[in-house]
């Protein structure tokens, strides 16, 4: 297959930061584009963080507003997209497997459009892996420009070609956007995007661009629309809401937008991810004060030893973190406190280590995340220098795993006997008649019920039995 190359990635203009004012576009199709996806089906496979599902709820609007309807066979629609994540190597390698399946797809179907966009196509590696080896793609694109979608899937079927659009300075921020949200009762709101922390071992700076922040307005609007279509409950999202504002050089920050969105009506406010160094009182006093702001915070601290703290450029201390969450839990005393870990940072010794587990133990989290440090090609932490075996990082995070496990378990033994409220889902995974949601401390809850009507609603659950990765309750009449 021809390339059609309309801009290809480079993680160094990533790194530079060049386009200062940021415009905000208000989204439109054009005309030509109207209706090519008429009689088509599309699906779109989402990896990775929040975020990303938010790219996919935006990306599946603007398709059905071409005339694209969901398919209910995903492996054979007519356009397929896989919209990826490039936080670590093992979610690439995922990818690629999937990859793999859509190959065979496309030799029984050669009329389906494949596509891939998201964070893999922003590293330079990844695309150019793409255009040697794997010639079945039909269009490459990445976090930049979800917007040129339709003109993308266009040009992939007048030219038989394959298009890569892949832009490594800061997209536009897109308002307006038609979106398919995936929940009825749920909804992410971004807030944010980008991120300007560049922590060494991370790779999202470079995919998603300099820190810009949505206006106060537009989130302010758009989370009054979803109170009005029903919505109980939103989740804001940015890779550092704390950050939220600071780019517009506006006096405005993330707890003031907090009790705005409070007043909107929204029963639950959530929000990730937070900053430790940036979480500031003004957002804990939000927490203390806002009954819609949910008493859970996830904090990534990412180790609890202050030499690789200070290597990993996350600029605070274990000192600093217990101080700011013993400041957080005075204001909201039944706080739950989740985080994310990485264990086997290039270098990191045992006693190293143990000071992560020391905090871990201090900061009695209530769930975790823990990770495998993995090299990200183009990041400074790649270039360091690692003598740690395989083996005893895997033992370092089975470790870890049994002091987090203990502390998801004691989470939830806290609410034994209790009431609590539950944004209800709907029918637990299991399928024994029962019902399952989330409290406001974000405690995964099964309880005995099978009235569908209730997904959406807010019920009572009294908690009877607690497990490691969930609570089961009796629900109140
Ligand atoms: N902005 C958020 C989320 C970043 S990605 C934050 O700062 O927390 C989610 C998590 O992935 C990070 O918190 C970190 O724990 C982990 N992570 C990021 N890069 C990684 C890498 N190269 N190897 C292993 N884990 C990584
Ligand atoms: Fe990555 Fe750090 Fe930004 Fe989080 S804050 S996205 S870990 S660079
Ligand atoms: Fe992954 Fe990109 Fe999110 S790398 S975690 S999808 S910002």
């Amino acid at each position: 297959m021809k390339n059609i190359k309309l801009a290809m990635p480079s993680l160094k203009d990533a790194r530079m930061r060049k386009n200062k004012n940021i415009p905000t576009i208000r989204y439109t199709v054009e005309t030509q584009y109207q209706s090519i996806g008429k009689g088509k089906t599309y699906a779109i496979f989402t990896y990775g963080c929040q975020g990303n599902e938010a790219d996919s709820e935006v990306m599946a609007g603007i398709l059905e507003q071409i005339g694209y309807t969901k398919s209910t066979d995903k492996m054979n629609a007519d356009v397929v997209i896989l919209n990826t994540c490039a936080i670590r190597e093992n979610a690439e390698q995922r990818i690629w497997g999937v990859l793999g399946q859509l190959k065979g797809k496309k030799r029984e179907n050669p009329d389906m459009i494949i596509g891939i966009s998201g964070c893999m196509p922003q590293e330079e590696n990844a695309t150019n892996k793409i255009l040697e080896s794997y010639d079945f793609i039909d269009i490459v694109f990445g976090t930049h420009n979800k917007q040129n979608l339709p003109k993308l899937i266009y040009e992939a079927y007048m030219t038989k070609s394959k298009v890569v659009e892949v832009i490594s300075s800061e997209g536009d921020i897109l308002e307006d956007a038609p979106k398919i949200r995936e929940s009825h009762h749920k909804a992410w709101v971004n807030i944010m995007y980008g991120c300007d922390e560049f922590c060494t071992y991370c790779i999202v700076p470079y995919t998603r661009g300099r820190e810009r922040s949505r206006s106060k307005e537009d989130i302010i609007e758009e989370v009054k629309e979803l109170v009005s279509l029903g919505y109980s409950e939103v989740t804001l999202l940015g890779q550092n809401v704390n950050a939220y504002g600071k780019d517009l050089g506006l006096e405005y920050t993330f707890g003031d937008l907090l009790y705005d969105l409070d007043k909107t009506g929204i029963k639950r406010i959530r929000f990730t991810t937070s900053h430790p160094r940036d979480l500031d009182e003004k957002t804990m006093q939000a927490m203390h004060d806002c009954d819609s702001v949910m008493p859970h915070l996830h904090l990534p601290v990412q180790s609890g030893d202050n030499e690789i703290l200070k290597r990993m450029n996350r600029k605070y201390t274990y000192e600093e973190y217990i101080s700011k969450i013993t400041r957080l839990k005075e204001l909201v005393p039944d706080l739950a406190l989740t985080t994310d870990i990485i264990v086997g940072f290039p270098n990191e010794t045992a006693e190293q280590f143990q000071n992560t587990l020391k905090l871990v133990q201090e900061a009695k989290f209530e769930g975790a995340f823990t990770f495998i440090y993995s090299r990200r090609e183009g990041t400074p932490a790649a270039t360091m220098p690692d003598s740690v075996l395989e083996q005893e990082k895997h033992e370092r995070l089975n470790i870890l795993n049994k002091y987090i496990n203990a502390g998801y378990l004691s989470g939830h033994q806290r609410f034994l006997n209790q009431i609590v409220e539950v944004l209800v889902d709907g029918p637990s995974k299991s399928g024994d008649g029962m019902m399952c949601g989330y409290t406001p401390h974000l405690k995964l809850t099964h309880f005995k019920c099978n009235d569908l009507s209730l997904i959406g609603k807010m019920v009572k659950v009294k908690i009877t039995d607690a497990k490691t990765w969930f609570m089961i309750g009796e629900l109140c009449e």
